[in-house]
This record gives C-alpha cells, structure tokens and sequence, in this order.
C-alpha cells in the first residue's frame, strides 16, 4: 500500500515551542572540558575566552533555543560557587556521579562554571536552563545562585559577580529544581521531593516575586511511572488541603511550578551493528514518549488546569550499549538515531498543546550528540541535521496530519511502528510538513494532500542514500547535510515524493 499524510491544515493543535529543539549538556566525558571548553591556552582550535569556536559556530548555525546546564545527575552534588571567581583559586572537588572510579571523571576542575555557562550561552544566542542542586544543597544554596545571575539590586554577590566580569544581570528564566531525584538526586520518595520541591521553589518564587516578578519558570522533576507523579501532585499542597492546585494553579499568588519534567532514553541492538529487526525497534522504544508524555499530561490535569504547567522532556535520546561511564557516555551516532529523533519530534509536534520544552541528551560528544570533536576538528552528526531541518516548525501552529503506512508489528513489549512518521505545521503563509522513511531498503512513494490553498512545494531530503547505519566523521560530515527533493504535483491539493530509504524530508508549501 502506498503510504499517504492528510494534512488538515484547519485542524490545529497549538502553537510549536521553540524550545522543544533544545539541548542538554552536563560535566560528562567530553561534552563541556574537550567539547566545549578548552582552556584559554590551547592552540589546536580556535578559542574565545577558553570556549572552542568551532563548536561554537556548529551550535551558532542551529539556532539552539534553550540549554540544560550542569546535570544530569552532576546538578545534585554540584555546588555553584566553587564554579565562580578567579579560576586558579577554584578548588577542585569530587563529583560523585560521573566519577565511576576513574580519577579524572572523579575530579571536577571548576574551570568551566556559570559566567563560563552563561557566556557560552550568549556566544550561542540561547536562553539558559539551569538545574539546582536538590539531593546534597540547601535553598540558601539556590537562592544565592538566583540572586547571582539575576539580581540587578548592590549586594555582596552582585558585587561578585561584577568584579567576574559581569556587572548586568544575565536574568536565567529556567530553574530545574533538582534531577531525577527519584534516583541520583536524592533518592527520594515522591512525597519527600514534594515537600523539597515546594521548599526550594518557596525561596526560588520569593525572589521572582520581590525582584523581578513573572522574570523565572520552575520545573519539578517528574517520572516516566504515574505512581511517583500522582504521589508528587498529591503532596504538593503539604496535605494542607489549600485546595486543588493552590501551589499549581495561574493566578494563585503561591504558584510554585510552571513545568514537570520527564526523561527517556532507549536502545535495540549496538550503536552501529544492529539486526533488522533492531533498526525498526529502536523507533518502536523512541515511541514511548508519546506514552510519557500523554500519562504525565493526564496526571497533571487532575490537579490543575493542563495549559498552567507544560511538560519537558529535558533528557532524551538514544543510549546504546556502547556508552558507558568509562567511555564518558560516547557511542557513534548514526542515521538510525537520527530517524529516530525526527519520530520523536513528530511526536512532540502532536502534543504541541502540552509540550512546552525538550532538551536532548546531549549536546557535544556524549549520548546522542549533535556535536562530536577530537582534538582539533568539531562537526555535526546526523541528527543534528534532523534539527536544523525540523527547526522550520519552530514557532508554527501544528496542525493535525493523518498517516496511512505500512507498519512493522512487535510484540506486547513495543509498539507497532508505522514505516513512515510525519507531522505538519502552519507559518506565516506557510505549510511545512516533515517526513521520514523508516524503510531499512525500500523507497517510499509518499501522497501528500493538502489544503488547496497551499502549493509550490519545496523539497529538500537528508541521508539520501547514505542507510541506517551510516555516521558522520571528521571527514565526510558534509554529505549528511540536505539536498533538495523532487515533489510532483498530482491533483486538487495532491503531490507525491519518493522518500528513498532511511531519509528525512521536509516540504513547505506555499499559498
Ligand atoms: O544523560 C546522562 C544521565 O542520564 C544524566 O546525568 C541523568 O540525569 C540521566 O540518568
């Protein structure tokens, strides 16, 4: 059966976030020291400041929107001030979570640390995310650490801050209040963290109020179970029954959360050797975040009102065997993970209502990164073109769009994967619809329908010949960028595109 979308460019859904495109990067293996900060005497790469421009300008063309800093389980036993101040008088200091023995993951130096973060941030044009430290800190702890980046007030960290280089506030809207603190970060009972959630986020929201009022958006952790988020959600009031969502709701002066994170990761089969059967199951387990998502969304609605606290996936991505804590969590990176990630992004697109941000994990050289470096080169894997080409719905309205593909079935396990995933969006005068062929071998002649208003369709395609297993390298990095497409018109409102195997495309039509 030839497989088809129906866009209903009149059924929308909400507007896209920007921040769905958004990323992760921790003090893991070389995503920060190696990926991104090189010190200010390294000459094997360009630098500004210590920062590696190459990588710099890599993330500079991506338009990233918004950046997860420093954990991961790094954040809970992290402590911001040693990050701070003249760099040869920082201490170093354990990390526990990343250390796994090995003396030099053990170690974190501090040279990299929030003016370092917040530079990076502003070289890259992307709106900073930070993750407090929950498991090991105190609200004091993270109190200081707002009153550092944002406070415009003459007090002594002001003052710090200044004499760091940095006299104008840098006003950080994103606060993580802790990470996976079911785990790492605590390990807390859902109703513990509720109680410590709504301590920190007292003094967090305090500040907001009394300094810069509406300036800051908090985010609990959540979970991928509804037992830990329905135990959260119930404690959250302190069983003081202020009534439902007193510490939730918009409009409440106490409102305490405006986001509820969820992570996901998932594997089939090696980095780059896996089976068949393997490179369809990867998309069947990436699937599962339309199941976090949807679980977390209903939960959350029986407490508030849904449109007042979204949700953010602020860890997700592929994690193969391969990546390991003795590896820093490196694994190759190939058109398979990427195909993946434009699955989940079509996901995301359909929950555009809900959604409110996503970060993958992560950035530079760990997990599923966009970016990879060695010494003296840095260039972009597969998915981060899947970014750059699903970017063009940043903004836009998704609008509903009906697929009809062939599918491979699993067992109970996993969901059946339908061979084509695509979504659509409209912009000013626009429709783009994006589409992949999971297909390991065979084209796909896609029939696109579209509202008759739209047409002159535009195509370009990503990984045209390239197969699932293929990654990018120093050296042939280019051939993974986007070529343009062929898209025929057939009749009233009706094109089609041969989507050659394992590829990406993207198609805006215009009125
Ligand atoms: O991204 C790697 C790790 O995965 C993070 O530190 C942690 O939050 C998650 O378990």
């Amino acid at each position: 059966m030839p497989a088809s979308i129906s866009v209903h460019s009149d059924h929308s859904i909400d507007r896209i976030s920007e921040n769905i495109y958004g990323h992760f990067a921790e003090h893991l293996g070389r995503c920060i020291y190696g990926g991104v900060w090189v010190g200010e005497d390294d000459d094997r790469v360009p630098t500004e400041d210590g920062i590696r421009m190459d990588t710099v300008e890599l993330l500079q063309d991506l338009d990233m929107p918004v950046l997860r800093w420093p954990g991961g389980c790094f954040a809970d036993d992290y402590h911001w001030e040693d990050g701070v101040g003249p760099r040869e008088d920082r201490p170093k200091r354990r990390n526990l979570w990343w250390a796994q023995g090995r003396e030099e993951r053990f170690i974190e130096t501090n040279e990299f640390g929030t003016d370092e973060f917040l530079e990076l941030c502003q070289m890259i044009d992307t709106d900073p995310y930070l993750a407090v430290n929950v498991g090991s800190a105190t609200p004091e702890e993270a109190l200081d650490w707002i009153e550092y980046c944002n406070s415009d007030a003459d007090t002594d960290l002001t003052r710090r801050r200044a004499e760091n280089g940095h006299e104008e506030p840098y006003d950080v809207t994103y606060w993580g209040i802790g990470n996976e603190n079911w785990g790492c970060g605590g390990r807390f009972a859902p109703d513990e963290y509720a109680d410590q959630y709504r301590r920190f986020a007292n003094y967090l929201n305090g500040f907001d109020d009394h300094i810069n009022p509406g300036s800051t958006e908090f985010i609990a952790c959540g979970h991928i179970t509804d037992e830990w988020n329905e135990a959260f959600f119930e404690r959250l009031d302190g069983g003081m029954e202020f009534g439902p969502g007193t510490f939730l709701g918009m409009g409440s002066p106490y409102k305490l959360l405006d986001h509820f994170s969820v992570h996901r990761y998932y594997q089939a089969g090696d980095d780059a050797d896996f089976s068949d059967e393997q490179h369809y199951r990867l998309f069947a387990r990436a699937q599962k975040i339309a199941d976090d998502i949807d679980s977390a969304a209903e939960t959350i609605s029986t407490y508030v009102p849904r449109e007042d606290v979204g949700i953010i996936v602020d860890e997700w991505g592929t994690w193969h065997p391969q990546a390991t804590p003795d590896n820093g969590l490196e694994q190759a990176n190939t058109v398979r993970d990427a195909l993946a990630a434009a699955g989940v992004f079509d996901i995301m697109h359909e929950r555009a209502d809900v959604v409110s941000m996503a970060n993958i994990a992560q950035t530079v050289n760990v997990l599923q990164c966009l970016v990879q470096t060695d010494e003296e080169n840095a260039w972009a894997t597969p998915t981060y073109q899947v970014f750059d080409l699903y970017q063009n719905h940043s903004g836009n309205t998704a609008v509903e769009a009906n697929i009809n593909a062939d599918k491979k079935y699993f067992d109970e396990e996993d969901h059946d994967v339908p061979l084509v995933s695509a979504s659509a969006s409209v912009g000013d005068d626009e429709l783009f619809v994006t589409a992949s062929n999971r297909s390991l071998d065979q084209t796909e002649t896609v029939e696109v329908e579209v509202d008759e208003t739209f047409g002159n369709p535009s195509g370009t395609v990503l990984f045209e010949e390239k197969g699932s297993r293929a990654y990018s390298t120093a050296d042939n990095a280019a051939e993974f960028e986007a070529d343009d497409i062929t898209v025929s018109e057939a009749d009233d409102g009706r094109f089609t595109v041969d989507i050659p195997a394992s590829s990406v495309v993207g198609v805006t039509f215009t009125k």
